[in-house]
């Protein structure tokens, strides 16, 4: 089987990354991790690829005089590592359209909500405020509208009473690490693709049911 060549755009702590990685140990995990990227220099992210024996690539965004140039030099260096898809995993940066062109359909996204709710940052505050009774995570392919594109799975999650914003980002990541890696395996092995502006699925069945909250409803 030949496995499909991903490369990971992060930022910070990688903890997603990590799922990722560990993911892809599976023998028969359709993605191989071949490189991981950081715009940041020294964060816990590339610790993690080089514990796994990925490549790790710094692009310090504060060198380019602009986006397209910190950009071109990402796609350049992912094109170096033979990269055919991109994983943005906890990566900062708002990618202009000509990226997300150069990526069409290889390039997702892992947002902690259920997009369209609450796009941006500070989701679980906003859930919070907002008085949502489920929160949860998105992973979606990259479109030139933050946190907008075809999604390719949603995890939910129930909001507890006594739930801080804490409390909920430990409840939503917990989530975010088993839903990237199956979106990453439905999309590489083929079975979720784009068609129109829609995810469609092959071979996938979904799930049964109701998610209900409170309980006992
Ligand atoms: C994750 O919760 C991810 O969903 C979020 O940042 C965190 C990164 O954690 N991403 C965004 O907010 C993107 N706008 P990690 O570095 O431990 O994976």
């Amino acid at each position: 089987m030949s496995r499909t060549r991903v490369g990971v755009l992060v930022s910070g702590r990688g903890s997603n990354l990590q799922a990722l990685l560990d993911a892809a140990r599976a023998p028969d995990f359709p993605a191989e991790i071949v490189v991981v990227l950081s715009n940041i220099p020294g964060v816990a992210a590339l610790d993690r690829a080089a514990a796994a024996g990925v490549a790790g690539e710094v692009v310090p965004h504060r060198d380019f005089a602009t986006r397209p140039a910190f950009e071109r030099e990402v796609s350049a260096l992912l094109e170096d590592h033979g990269v055919e898809l991109v994983c943005q995993a906890g990566f900062m940066r708002v990618v202009t359209g000509g990226f997300v062109d150069r990526w069409r359909d290889r390039l997702l996204n892992i947002h902690p909500s259920l997009l369209p709710a609450f796009p941006g940052l500070d989701t679980h505050a906003r859930a919070l405020r907002a008085g949502v009774a489920l929160h949860g995570c998105s992973v979606h392919f990259v479109r030139e509208t933050v946190d907008e594109g075809p999604i390719v799975g949603q995890a939910a999650v129930p909001v507890l009473p006594g739930d801080d914003t804490e409390a909920l980002a430990a409840r939503v990541l917990a989530a975010e690490h088993r839903l990237y890696p199956l979106c990453l395996g439905l999309v590489a092995s083929g079975r979720a693709r784009v068609e129109g502006e829609t995810v469609i699925y092959s071979g996938v069945t979904g799930a049964q049911g109701m998610l209900l909250n409170p309980a006992g409803l």
